[in-house]
């Protein structure tokens, strides 16, 4: 039913991957701070998001869009809005890490009902369409279905997290979450892409996950990725931006023990 928008998603997703193949570890990143010297704008981060809407509003005219840098686009009242981070893990990206990935969802009517997920330098595509499973793409490989991991203690579980950008001004930055579950798992990883991380979460090579102050462009598509393949995500704390947690139902109700 929403086949087509998931094309569209797939290969706006795509060719925005393509421009960032195209400078990834180059000398013309054009690398600019944004709110303070962590919050980090490229090249790839702007010519992505043109790209990708250019092919949306030439497809569905009427549609709305949400991008990360250039904000809102097409007309408030439509039923279907685009979410749109057109790179997501610029500084991996800006000191030529492999992890990042252009983040591309639709709502209808505020509901989530196709998400995509492309981490072109790892050749990893991740898909959802509401009540079609989740899905990872990788080279010539069949699709395979994805499911999340089926551990029940945080003792063998490794976790994903983040930190906010806004950690230099605003003291609420994760990091007595942090310190109150790190004795209790095996590990915790900070991969530096939030879409990345909920598919990690979504083909379980990740245990668990949470962040705090993330934005809808961050989370969209991945929480639908997540939801498709049989996992959760817990709202955290209230009045700091979008704050999750995600995982299988077991692992998520042991992660609320420590976080909130
Ligand atoms: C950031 C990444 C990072 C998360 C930040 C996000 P961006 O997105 O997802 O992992 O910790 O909160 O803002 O800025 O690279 O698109
Ligand atoms: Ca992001
Ligand atoms: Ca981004």
């Amino acid at each position: 039913m929403y086949g087509d928008y998931l094309d569209l998603a797939v290969r706006a997703a795509r060719a925005a991957g393509e421009i960032q193949r195209s400078y990834f570890r180059g000398g013309d990143l054009m690398i600019r701070t944004k709110s303070n010297p962590s919050d980090v704008v490229t090249r790839a981060d702007r010519e992505s998001e043109e790209a990708i809407a250019r092919m949306i509003a030439s497809r569905y005219p009427d549609h709305a869009l949400l991008g990360e840098e250039g904000g809102d686009r097409g007309s408030a009242a439509s039923e279907w809005r685009w979410v749109v981070d057109p790179l997501d893990g610029t500084t991996n990206y800006s000191q030529g890490l492999p992890v990042f990935a252009v983040s591309i969802a639709l709502r209808h009517c505020g509901e989530t009902v196709a998400g995509a997920v492309d981490a072109p330098w790892l050749d990893e595509l991740y898909t959802a369409v509401k009540g079609g499973g989740a899905w990872l793409h990788r080279g010539a490989d069949a699709p395979r279905r994805l499911h999340v991991g089926g551990k029940e203690r945080l003792a063998t579980s490794v976790l994903g997290t983040g930190f906010p950008y806004d950690k230099d001004v605003d003291p609420d930055n994760n990091s007595d979450n942090l310190a109150r579950i790190l004795p209790h798992v095996r590990d915790i990883r900070r991969m530096g892409a939030a879409a990345y991380d909920l598919c990690c979460i979504a083909s379980g090579t990740l245990d668990g996950y949470w962040e705090l102050a993330l934005h809808e462009w961050d989370v969209c598509a991945g929480e639908l990725i997540v939801r498709e393949a049989g996992g959760v995500i817990h709202p955290l704390r209230e009045g700091r931006g979008v704050s999750i947690a995600a995982g299988n139902r077991a692992i998520v109700q042991e992660m609320l023990k420590y976080i909130r």
